[in-house]
Order: C-alpha cells, then structure tokens, then sequence
C-alpha cells in the first residue's frame, strides 16, 4: 500500500484521458466481429459446465448503446499498448455460474437481478466490524479508474477499464486485529435470484480467500463500474473483486460478505476440484492446467493466440509476495 505501482501508462488511465481513449476504443471496436468473439479457445473448467454453442455465439447480442463519436485518427492500438475491449464484449462474455454456465446467457439471466438496495458486511478478525449500505461504501473512498488485463484460466483474456478502489483501503479502515491472516469472500447466496445455485454441483455461495499481503496490494481493488458506468449485473454488480495477476476465477463478484480470518479459506472452485484450482491461482505460463496449456491465451476479439505473462504481466509488482515460495506447488 505504500508505494506506488509501477505499471505501463496504458494500464492506470487518468480521468482526463479517458475520454479520449474511450473515443479510440470505440474505433478499434467497431472492427471487432461478433465471430472472433466467440472464438474462445476453452470451456468452462470442472466438470458440468454447459459450453457455449456456435449459435447461442452468433445470437450474441451487444445491448449498450453505441457510440457515434469519431475515433481520434492520430492514435493507434500500438499507442495505447493492450487495446481495450469493448463494453459489448466485457458485457456479454461472463463467467457467472450463479446465472448460466453459457457465457453468452449470463448477461440475459442476469438481466433483473436487484442490485439495489444491497449491503456489504465486514468483519471477522477486525476491529471495526459493520454491515454498509453499498451507496455509503461508493462515498468512502475515492474512486479510480484502473485498466488492467483479466485472463481466465480457460485461456481467453480481456483488458477492462474498471473503476473502483483498493481493497487496502477498506480493510484497513475495518481495523485488523494481528491474527487476520486471510481474506475471505462470499457472494450473495439466493437460489431464487440466482438461479444457477440450484445446481447440487457446487458448494454454493461461491467463496474466494486472499492471503492479507496480497490483498493490501495496491493492484487488488474492489470494483464499482467499467467503461465509467456502474457495473452491470453479469458484471459482478454493485461490488466485486479485481486482482488482475491471478485466475480470474479470483476476481469474486456480487460481494455481501468480506471477512478477516486466521486460517486460509477454501473456495468454491477448490472445493469442486482441488487438483484443478488452488487458492492462489497465479496466472503462470509455466503450469499448465491439468487439461490444457496455460501457456498462451486468445484474446477476446484478436484472432490468434498471444503469449500468456507471467503474473499476467504484473510481476513486477506482485512476484515478490512468493518469494521463496514453490508457485508449481502452490497453483
Ligand atoms: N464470481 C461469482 N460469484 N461467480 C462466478 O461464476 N466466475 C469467475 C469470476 N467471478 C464467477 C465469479 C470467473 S471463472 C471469471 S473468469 C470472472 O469472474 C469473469 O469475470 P467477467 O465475466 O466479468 O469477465
């Protein structure tokens, strides 16, 4: 928390230039087609995952308005480093098994899933326990924007303007007591609203956990919006975690419970199949996934494959959590 990330320019955009990036994007989008994305390499990882159909790929349907305004024509993707996605992608390409397992349907189910009124309660090993009403959490921290890569561990990936805050901030107002060591996550659990727990499959809400260290990292920020507009539901709204080094199986959405906790949590997806997915996820080139490469990713709207980065690219800031560690072992 204390120091400054070193990251490229193009991934922390400041308010004054997001419009014109935005402006850019727009035009990079419109090249994009519909089949390239749905050109996802893998499926949904453990085992009962419905995969998305070539025709459920082409019914896809972008639902945000488009934007007219012209593309600055002086500066291209090379400029910007990683272009990003388009709204219409990162909105209509979600991994939410809560809704479907069929990326393509998640924005659809999830379409009328209340996000309003909703609370957040942090507690645990914390001084300052308390439930907040999500519209006094948006108030208390100023919020950035934050472009970063998210890759899947199904090897697809995208590169998402958020906007959000550091989840160090909220944690640190929450007051740790000194044997917080872990993080742990909760989705909201409603089988009504979310249809797909009723699925036996899963040990349901999902759960995620982070070790503190990690979490105070200034990169790990609990997200309120992409694209500057308030997250949609299929997004994770009102609240979700980012942390773009990892899986984005990580990157937990629908948050009502943040708890301060002495032993590592389990997650839904170690509970599901614990030689496929460990607690810390590191996004690495260098160990593959009991079924496939992790060796490189499509991204979503590129043809062809690029290389995966270590950390995701973010190793700068976040290898030295692990030193000493044996990350083959701790996947
Ligand atoms: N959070 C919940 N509650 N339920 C989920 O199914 N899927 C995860 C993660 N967070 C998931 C979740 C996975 S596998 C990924 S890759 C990301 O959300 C996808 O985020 P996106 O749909 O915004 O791209």
């Amino acid at each position: 928390m204390s120091r400054l990330p070193k990251i490229p320019w193009y991934e922390i955009t400041s308010e004054s230039t997001y419009l014109n990036r935005r402006q850019l994007m727009v035009g990079a989008g419109a090249a994009l087609s519909l089949a390239a994305l749905a050109a996802c390499g893998m499926e949904a990882p453990a085992a009962p995952a419905a995969a998305p159909s070539e025709a459920a790929a082409a019914d896809a349907s972008p639902t945000a308005t488009p934007d007219t305004r012209e593309p600055m024509a002086s500066a291209t993707a090379d400029e910007l480093g990683d272009p990003l996605n388009s709204f219409e992608q990162i909105t209509n390409y979600n991994n939410f098994y809560e809704f479907s397992t069929d990326k393509e349907a998640v924005a659809r189910v999830a379409k009328d899933f209340p996000i309003s009124p909703w609370t957040v309660t942090v507690g645990g090993l914390v001084d300052n326990p308390g439930t907040y009403d999500m519209d006094d959490i948006r108030g208390m921290f100023d919020i950035e924007e934050r472009i970063y890569r998210l890759r899947c561990v199904e090897a697809w990936s995208m590169v998402i303007p958020w906007q959000g805050f550091p989840l160090g901030k909220l944690l640190a107002a929450a007051g740790p007591k000194s044997e917080a060591k872990y993080v742990r996550f909760k989705t909201l659990h409603d089988p009504v609203l979310m249809p797909g727990q009723t699925s036996t499959w899963y040990s349901w809400p999902y759960t995620e956990g982070l070790r503190m260290d990690e979490a105070m990292n200034d990169l790990a920020i609990l997200s309120t919006g992409l694209y500057g507009k308030d997250l949609l539901p299929q997004s994770g709204a009102p609240l979700r975690l980012v942390v773009p080094w990892k899986y984005g199986f990580k990157s937990i959405k629908s948050i009502v419970s943040i708890d301060l906790v002495a032993e590592q949590p389990s997650s839904l997806w170690m509970d599901a199949a614990p030689n496929e997915y460990g607690f810390y996820a590191n996004v690495n080139p260098d160990v593959n996934h009991p079924r496939w490469s992790q060796a490189s990713e499509r991204r979503i709207g590129e043809s062809g494959r690029r290389e995966t980065l270590p950390f995701n690219g973010y190793a700068e800031q976040v290898a030295g959590l692990y030193d000493g560690m044996d990350l083959s072992k701790n996947f």
